[in-house]
């Protein structure tokens, strides 16, 4: 299979897997032959692309990081919750227990495939940001977690605090969350006192674990000093606090913001190895390199030489320097081959970005 995106997708395409729609609903079963009208209830869904089966990629294999039905489960019982305390409605125990249980079945997921790279590009299926980047920082965060060896209990506390880790903003100024430029000195103040309000915030509503309110607390604390609430630094920064920091950045650098677009993988990365020491545990970033699949399989990639190609195989040890199934001229029908970017005979080539696809192709 392989990743394309919305805008490159043709009538006859076949879809690689199946669809989800926000309620966990299916919508498109795998192997639907594409139409005009599918493409675009596709679009309306917000869906940034999908996976198609065609000749040139059919043996290769998609693991999703998790089930379409988990995250669109977990990202509507995190809604709920935000939106009920947007109204000022009481959040009823049972909706923080289904987001345990949700969080539970993340867990479960990623301790199946432990080896498993995370494919970044699965994480970022829809645009509905808020909610969406929330569970992209508990999937990161697990992930994280799980390559440090935590056991289950504790995943699932990480998890969950990752999850909730920017409650405490539901009761900050909605002109101050979004407001486009940059924020006064009173203003920033104010936005300060999220990771405080949402730790008092789970301590009275719900209770859970210390180490997932330290998880919130201490997401915006910095290794170095100089973070808040409180200005701590290095392991006087709860373990929770220094994974959800490193999980909430990388993913904001990689989303598109109204004020910027998304960062192209490379540079996300470049910047949290900028950052180790300052803003973050070097011991964590050195992990969480290995756990995250920029390029993932399947997606098609532009290489520095102007070659394009389809991911085929990540390493960990690499996580920029895939395999990538390359077409000459992007010509499908000529026999293509397999550029190793690790292989040290191709040190000189780099992936350079996502391509659009190979929209020429009737392939
Ligand atoms: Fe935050």
């Amino acid at each position: 299979m392989r990743f394309v995106p919305i805008f490159c997708l043709r009538n006859g395409m076949i879809c690689g897997d199946s669809l989800y729609g926000e309620r966990g609903e299916l919508v498109l079963a795998r192997n639907t032959v594409l139409t005009a009208d599918l493409i675009l209830s596709i679009r309306k869904l917000n869906y940034n692309g999908i996976y198609v089966v065609d000749d040139i990629s059919k043996d290769i294999p998609i693991v999703n990081t998790i089930n379409d039905r988990v995250r669109a489960q977990t990202v509507n019982g995190l809604k709920d919750i935000f939106i009920c305390n947007d109204k000022n409605l009481p959040v009823s125990q049972e909706k923080f227990t289904d987001m345990e249980n949700h969080i539970e079945t993340i867990v479960d997921e990623i301790l199946k495939n432990k080896n498993m790279m995370v494919n970044m590009v699965d994480l970022k299926v829809f645009d509905d940001y808020t909610y969406y980047h929330s569970v992209n920082v508990a999937v990161l965060s697990i992930v994280l977690g799980t390559a440090l060896g935590l056991d289950k209990t504790e995943l699932c506390n990480l998890g969950f605090g990752a999850l909730l880790h920017d409650i405490g903003k539901v009761f900050i100024d909605k002109d101050i969350l979004n407001k486009r430029g940059p924020l006064t000195d009173d203003e920033f103040k104010q936005m300060k006192k999220h990771p405080s309000l949402g730790y008092d915030y789970l301590i009275k509503e719900f209770g859970g674990s210390l180490s997932s309110q330290l998880g919130i607390l201490d997401h915006h604390e910095k290794f170095r000093g100089d973070g808040y609430p409180n200005d701590i630094k290095g392991e006087d920064i709860s373990l929770f606090g220094r994974i959800i920091s490193i999980a909430d950045v990388y993913d904001a650098l990689a989303s598109d913001r109204p004020y910027r677009k998304a960062l192209i993988p490379s540079e996300a990365i470049e910047y949290i190895m900028g950052a180790t020491y300052t803003f973050f545990d070097p011991e964590l970033v050195k992990v969480f390199i290995t756990k995250i699949a920029p390029y993932p399989v399947g997606t098609c990639v532009k290489l520095s030489n102007g070659l394009i190609g389809i991911v085929t195989e990540n390493f960990e040890s690499y996580c920029l320097r895939p395999n990538v199934r390359v077409f000459q001229d992007g010509d499908f029908k000529v026999t293509p081959f397999e550029i190793r970017l690790a292989d040290h005979k191709s040190l000189n080539i780099t992936v350079i970005d996502f391509a659009e696809d190979f929209s020429n192709s009737d392939a």
